[in-house]
């Protein structure tokens, strides 16, 4: 019988624990063979080899090893490198029947746009979520990528909304759950095994979880000052672990701020973590602040107080239902946050619907069950 060829692409660091659980779930269909193609937009090792490692995943049948850039060069690398791909087919020559991309990273709107031009058809899984701020360029990967995807896999209520509106029609939107918390559900105690708290000196609940990596937080000097200036006014009152994006490294050395940061005795300054010592400390953290999407999922799923140093986000639920709070970059409105948690008055969340650890296998029986 003829296989069903997938050709799954991963690029970026939030990619590889979403598209595991669906390589995981894609093993109790022995007539589909999935190939991962890896974009290489992410290639240190702490942003892309150690989570091979700590997932258990194979590691990539392609890599196109593009590398970073300006957005419009990794896009366009990008491009080329999987058009030529994609129609190279499969190592036995087989040509592929579909194309599974993950989230909202330029590898993913890139590999959506090489597919379709080719005629194959694209499953995107973690359709649907808006911002509505297009100065963000991950809204402008899942615009792109949703109105060319034809399968439409939506981890919230609000995804569904959206993508109606934008005119897709029912039979391709598929309410599934959250894949990434297939991932955290799966190696949660695994993480807390750890001696991660132990190496860095923390107490269980006495201590706070921040990352910043957006451009809007960390390009412009005047906002990342004031970010920054928060964050150290905030850990004379509670540690605060900060493991930094090379990006944001980076401007804070540009910008000469390194000794903003030497000199907060209550910061923990850490390079990139794997995901089980970034979850075992984020599992057992007081509170976390952060700009990422994925953690503001994690925080909910945990029940971790989330300040969201953004003025919007396209995981409305988290806020709605969940642990987050929309925080900007107002510097009063995070102290005061910070003080309602360490009072014990932060309100206490719920978890969504379906972000139960089954959403991959919810995709499979869709994808290949339900065709
Ligand atoms: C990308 C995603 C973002 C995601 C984030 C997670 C886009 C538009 N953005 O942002 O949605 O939240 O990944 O990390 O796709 N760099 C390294 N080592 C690497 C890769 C990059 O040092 O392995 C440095 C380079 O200087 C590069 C910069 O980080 O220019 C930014 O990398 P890039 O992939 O362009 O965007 P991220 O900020 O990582």
């Amino acid at each position: 019988m003829h296989k069903v060829n997938l050709a799954c692409i991963v690029g970026a660091r939030p990619n590889f624990m979403k598209m595991e659980p669906l390589l995981l779930a894609f093993e109790s269909y022995p007539d589909v063979n999935p190939v991962l193609i890896h974009t290489g937009q992410h290639y240190d090792a702490n942003l892309s080899d150690v989570f091979f490692d700590e997932l258990g995943m194979k590691r990539p049948d392609i890599s196109l090893e593009v590398g970073s850039g300006k957005h419009g060069v990794q896009t366009a690398r990008i491009l080329e490198r999987m058009e030529q791909t994609l129609e190279d087919g499969t190592a036995g020559g087989q040509p592929y029947d579909r194309v599974v991309v993950v989230g909202d990273v330029n590898s993913t709107m890139a590999a959506t746009l090489a597919a379709v031009k080719l005629g194959i058809p694209v499953a995107h899984v973690e359709a649907g979520l808006r911002s509505f701020d297009r100065t963000m360029p991950e809204e402008i990967n899942r615009i792109v990528t949703d109105s060319l995807s034809d399968m439409l896999f939506v981890s919230e209520p609000a995804g569904i909304e959206n993508l109606r509106r934008e005119g897709h029609a029912d039979e391709q939107l598929h309410l599934v759950g959250n894949v990434m918390i297939d991932t955290l559900q799966r190696l949660l105690p695994q993480a807390r095994d750890r001696n991660t708290l132990r190496e860095h000196n923390l107490q269980p609940g006495q201590y706070g979880v921040v990352t910043l990596h957006r451009p809007a937080n960390v390009d412009e000097p005047e906002v990342l000052a004031k970010l920054l200036d928060v964050l150290v006014e905030t850990s004379g009152r509670l540690k605060l672990v900060v493991p930094l994006h090379p990006r944001t490294r980076q401007r804070i050395e540009d910008f000469g701020f390194a000794g903003k940061l030497a000199n907060a005795p209550g910061l923990v300054v850490l390079p990139p973590l794997g995901y089980l010592d970034f979850l075992a400390l984020t599992s057992q953290s007081l509170l976390v602040v952060t700009d990422s999407g994925g953690l503001q999922e994690e925080s909910t799923v945990l029940g971790i107080p989330c300040l969201t140093m953004r003025p919007n986000t396209e995981r409305p639920v988290t806020v709605d239902d969940g642990t987050s709070t929309l925080i900007g970059s107002d510097a009063e409105k995070l102290a005061r946050h910070i003080d309602q948690i360490l009072n014990g008055d932060y309100p206490r969340g719920v978890v969504p619907d379906l972000w139960d650890g089954r959403a991959a296998d919810r995709i499979a029986k869709v994808l290949f069950d339900d065709a």
